[in-house]
């Protein structure tokens, strides 16, 4: 059955008969479309083009690469989380090419309310530049605290087309520890070398993040629910983490974390990192068919919809980026229900 005719039958189903409905959605999640495989390698990406993919799809490749079991873990969040969608009378993806946005869709409801998640930030520097300062380290949760509760001053900008879409998705963050390690390694890649020199504190119950130069010019890379414990958390330069201090324009206001903890929270691209038939999993945010860049002019129209250029989840500069979907919201809050990836880190 294609995903839009079973949208119709949950729809319809559960006008009538919420119950039932809830237990056929549960039992029949269509996973037809999963999927893992990134385009990094995909000489007939957009971003390939480009040359600037994200590192957290890189380094998910090479995990999937080293652990035969982690595609399945994978699959199985997935379910878990379309599962959970299905029962709040949502489904977890639209009509893919539609650039339905969704807008009349209420937003689906947890009994969870607002998920307060420790951080622990583990500033790894080579210099005095890299060894950044409490301020520069408040100055990242400020953002962070802003944009996951749609308080930052920017969200009045999003476009009316979308307006009714931006989220606060009850998520919060406070600092719990600041460590700090002198390393003459100036280059840490993309490996999680950084991480193996210094694990992460309680990653079960902690978002850890390290900050240190990665090199070849690259932001920040984050791994995905399900992935090895030892390496759980993001990982950022120094000159992208917050919006003061030792920071570099265009990514200087700090939403470079923001959206690498979208991806730690599972949220994937916008563009569902393929052309237009490929999804992010999120009925609200339009089909794309790549990633765009800088600042896009409203409307930027790809795969016959206007793109949601400005959600934290595209590829565009820090000061062009400034909302999550109601969709997003419900897709990343499954994380911490009690079957989720994340439920050690729930209230
Ligand atoms: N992982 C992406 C990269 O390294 C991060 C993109 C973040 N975008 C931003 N405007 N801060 O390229
Ligand atoms: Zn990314
Ligand atoms: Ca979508």
């Amino acid at each position: 059955m294609g995903m839009a005719a079973l949208a119709l039958l949950f729809t319809s189903c559960e006008k009538d008969q919420p119950e039932n409905a809830t237990d056929l959605a549960q039992e029949s999640v269509d996973m037809s479309d999963f999927y893992v495989h990134t385009d990094f390698n995909d000489e007939d990406s957009k971003a390939a083009e480009h040359g600037k993919n994200c590192y957290s799809m890189k380094n998910l490749n090479r995990l999937l690469k080293e652990d035969d079991k982690l595609y399945r873990k994978m699959y199985d969040i997935e379910k878990n989380t379309r599962s959970i969608l299905a029962k709040q009378g949502n489904t977890a993806k639209g009509k893919p090419g539609s650039g339905d946005g969704g807008g009349t869709t209420p937003p689906p409801t947890d009994n969870l309310g607002v998920v307060s998640i420790p951080v622990i930030v583990n500033v790894v520097y080579s210099n005095s530049n890299e060894n950044i300062s409490q301020a520069q380290i408040d100055s990242q949760m400020a953002v962070l605290n802003a944009d996951f509760r749609a308080q930052n001053s920017d969200a009045g900008s999003t476009p009316s087309e979308f307006a009714g879409l931006v989220a606060d998705t009850e998520v919060q963050f406070t600092l719990a520890d600041v460590r700090r390690y002198s390393n003459s390694t100036t280059q840490w890649g993309t490996n999680d070398a950084v991480k193996a020199q210094y694990p992460p504190f309680s990653p079960e119950t902690h978002l850890n993040i390290w900050v240190c130069n990665i090199g070849s010019g690259i932001l920040g890379y984050a791994q995905f629910p399900g992935g090895p414990a030892a390496t759980d958390g993001v990982v950022v330069g120094p000159n992208y983490f917050g919006n003061t201090g030792y920071v570099s324009a265009p990514f200087d206001e700090g939403r470079t974390m923001t959206h690498e903890v979208g991806h730690y929270l599972n949220l994937r691209h916008i563009w569902g990192d393929g052309r237009c038939q490929q999804d992010d999993f999120v009925a609200d945010t339009p089909s794309s068919d790549g990633p765009n860049y800088g600042c896009p002019s409203f409307p930027t129209v790809n795969c016959r919809s206007t793109d949601m250029t400005m959600n934290y989840m595209d590829y565009t500069n820090d000061s062009c980026m400034f909302m999550f979907s109601e969709g997003q919201k419900s897709r990343l809050r499954t994380v911490f229900a009690s079957s989720g990836p994340r439920a050690a880190m729930a209230p």
